[in-house]
């Protein structure tokens, strides 16, 4: 682990001075005030608990706040039990609500539907009793593998309702990725599609779970298949059903039952440090108890009046919890977008905000980078003045995109909140509140009420103003991830041990000289493109699992746009050196290797750039000293070489790849 991310690109942040406070207007109507951090400061514990009973409808409520006597394994609204489902949906409607649209859907092709809590609850009833005639019961994990439809947010309830934890894997993942997060979490029942619209073609979903389970022996017992593109697939008559036919065929009344507060209601996989990825679960009670306190005083929606667009996908953590737990157990009324920002032309964003009139939107700042490259002229074309509130979310947002995105998006008009937080901290944590907060752009300011966090040195004191340091966060929190699903040591190891009673975040972060806190990016070997997490190791352990590769170092350059590419640089095998030599086919093999990462982990994974080179820098350990590839990947001038074991193998990368120019 190092420091160097640290003091990266700290001097042009130092000297943002700009603030924005909020206008008189937005701080009246807004639902996070400045008394809430008070009340925290007092009372922490009393503080969730009158939170977790103002947003969550509890069947049984809870006997103690927080459990932390087998820290770092927290228990949290102990003895209270809840239907997470039924705080999503059947709790509008009985409330009166059921003819407010939930999601607003809007297809890439250019289809619509407005769906609203009652027919979700007609939805979510039968998808429960589908998945229930499979066989799927409480503690019985489901697998999703779903494009941006309504079926995604049906699917995930219908499990949650069952207490079924679901283990939703991005599209963008290959069957190998899928395979291994299938049997890691044992799902017994698979939930895909034929396809996805994206970038105006149909993209294909079921042969990669058909490939996915064609591997050894698979736990899945049943594959239910929602018909989208109308693409032709295989099938498998033991195996396979129609979401249609079995939802249609499906009883129209579920009675949900509560489960207790700390069952599990989902795993997500994300990219750590090693080459596995680890299975985040998360507690069905303080989960939703921090969503939907979030949505409501981060994100300040008023379900009554706002219309809410989270553009991530439900493939990832944010879509789980600001697409579907927070807002929903507010009972908000959301856009859900399938495709892509680019089609069929680049205003498209624009134009789903003006005609779906969004009034809250929450995206990424690869995402605003992107339409600043693309031009202010293009969201001019459309009327934006819905838009009153701005969310960032996913890699630190840069001055000059946060003033791009308050000027050009938001009409100078709008406050932006800046969030931080992770999988594993399952909602957010550091942010500003829209209604108290004077924000200044490119930082996360402060801890939420309720939250405490703190940047430390390498001892784990906590730095003075005007330093930087690691992220650490300093209490327990009730959307703390629970585990790594099936390994409790390797959640003590990676969160909990690198300082004592302190969650480690991987982050690194500076102190400003009033207290607020910038988050610099990780500080492992975790690369953050295009927001979306991704290890370095792992993208190794797919390279070298080529024939012909025999090492392979990969690092995360800087990049304009994504934030961070990633670039791998590989030692050939003897003979597929001599191969390539005799027969002039570089670029073919680069073309092949990128192939076969996106084979084993999926196209996101692809490197930008892969670099033959002679030899790895290594230190006489042995170690990759991934510092230097990065010079190198960034066109800098090399770093000091002094501890490398053969301080001639960085001229030998550099004079390589020059001749290769
Ligand atoms: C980064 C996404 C700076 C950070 C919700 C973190 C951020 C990782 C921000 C988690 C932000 C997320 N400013 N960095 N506002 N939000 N990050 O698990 O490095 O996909 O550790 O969760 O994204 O990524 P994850």
């Amino acid at each position: 682990m190092s420091t160097e991310t640290t003091s990266e690109g700290l001097s042009n942040l130092l000297h943002e001075e700009r603030t924005f406070p909020p206008s008189e207007e937005f701080g009246a109507q807004a639902n996070g005030t400045a008394e809430l951090y008070d009340r925290a400061a007092q009372d922490r514990e009393g503080f969730w608990a009158e939170q977790a009973r103002r947003y969550v409808q509890w069947e049984t409520d809870f006997d103690q706040v927080l459990d932390w006597s087998q820290a770092p394994f927290a228990k949290w609204f102990v003895g209270g039990r809840v239907n997470a489902c039924v705080n999503a949906v059947d709790k509008h409607v009985e409330a009166g609500h059921g003819d407010r649209v939930a999601l607003h859907f809007v297809g890439e092709p250019g289809d619509t539907r407005d769906i609203t809590y009652a027919d979700l609850h007609v939805q979510v009833q039968k998808a429960a009793n589908a998945l229930a005639d499979l066989g799927v019961g409480k503690g019985d994990a489901v697998a999703i593998y779903l494009p941006m439809i309504p079926e995604a947010v049906v699917a995930m309830l219908a499990c949650a309702r069952l207490g079924a934890p679901h283990s939703v894997v991005f599209g963008g993942f290959s069957a190998e990725a899928l395979h291994s997060r299938i049997d890691d979490a044992g799902a017994k029942v698979v939930i895909t599609a034929d396809g996805g619209w994206r970038r105006g073609k149909p993209g294909a979903l079921k042969p990669a779970v058909d490939a996915a389970l064609a591997v050894g022996e698979s736990p899945v017992e049943k594959v239910l298949v929602v018909r989208r593109t109308e693409q032709d697939v295989d099938w498998d008559d033991d195996r396979d059903l129609w979401w249609h036919e079995a939802l249609g065929a499906a009883a129209d009344t579920h009675e949900p039952e509560a489960f207790d507060a700390e069952h599990p209601l989902f795993i997500l996989y994300t990219s750590g440090t090693t080459g596995k990825p680890k299975g985040i679960f998360h507690a069905t009670g303080g989960f939703l108890v921090q969503t939907a306190y979030t949505s409501s005083v981060v994100h300040d929606i008023h379900p009554e009046s706002d219309v809410y667009w989270c553009t991530a996908d439900i493939g990832w953590v944010t879509g789980h919890s600001y697409i579907v737990y927070g807002p929903m157990t507010l009972g908000a009324t959301q856009v859900m977008y399938e495709g892509t920002p680019d089609t069929p032309h680049q205003g498209r964003f624009w134009e789903i905000v003006q005609d779906k009139k969004v009034s809250v939107l929450y995206t990424a700042p690869t995402a605003i980078r992107t339409f600043m490259k693309w031009g202010k002229d293009i969201p001019a074309k459309f009327d934006l003045s819905s838009l009153r509130l701005l969310g960032s979310v996913g890699e630190p947002i840069n001055p000059e995109a946060w003033m791009w995105y308050r000027e050009v998006i938001g009409g100078d008009r709008c406050p932006i909140v800046d969030t931080w937080w992770q999988t594993e901290t399952g909602a957010i944590m550091i942010s500003p509140l829209p209604g108290v907060t004077a924000a200044r752009p490119g930082s996360a300011m402060r801890p939420i009420p309720g939250i405490s966090a703190a940047v430390v040195d390498d001892t784990g004191k906590p730095v003075e103003k005007g330093s930087g340091g690691y992220l650490v966060l300093t209490e327990p929190w009730p959307s703390m991830l629970r585990g790594i699903w099936g390994d409790p040591e390797r959640y003590k190891e990676t969160y909990w041990s690198r300082f004592e009673n302190v969650y480690f975040a991987g982050d690194g972060a500076k102190l400003d000289e009033d207290g607020n806190i910038w988050v610099l990016g990780r500080v492992d070997d975790v690369m953050n493109v295009s927001g979306h997490r991704m290890s370095t190791a792992e993208i190794e352990s797919a390279l070298v699992s080529h024939p012909k590769v025999a090492e392979a170092a990969v690092v995360g350059a800087a990049d304009e746009t994504t934030g961070q590419a990633i670039c791998a640089f590989v030692i050939l095998r003897a003979d597929a050196v001599a191969e390539a030599d005799e027969e002039g086919e570089g670029a073919e093999l680069i073309a092949e290797l990128r192939q076969h990462v996106a084979k084993e982990i999926g196209p996101i994974a692809k490197p930008r750039q892969i670099m033959v080179v002679p030899e790895l820098p290594k230190t006489r350990s042995g170690k990759i000293m991934r510092r230097l590839l990065k010079d190198v990947a960034e066109h800098r001038e090399v770093g000091d070489v002094t501890t490398l074991a053969d301080s001639s193998v960085m001229s030998m990368i550099s004079a390589g790849l020059n001749k290769g120019d």
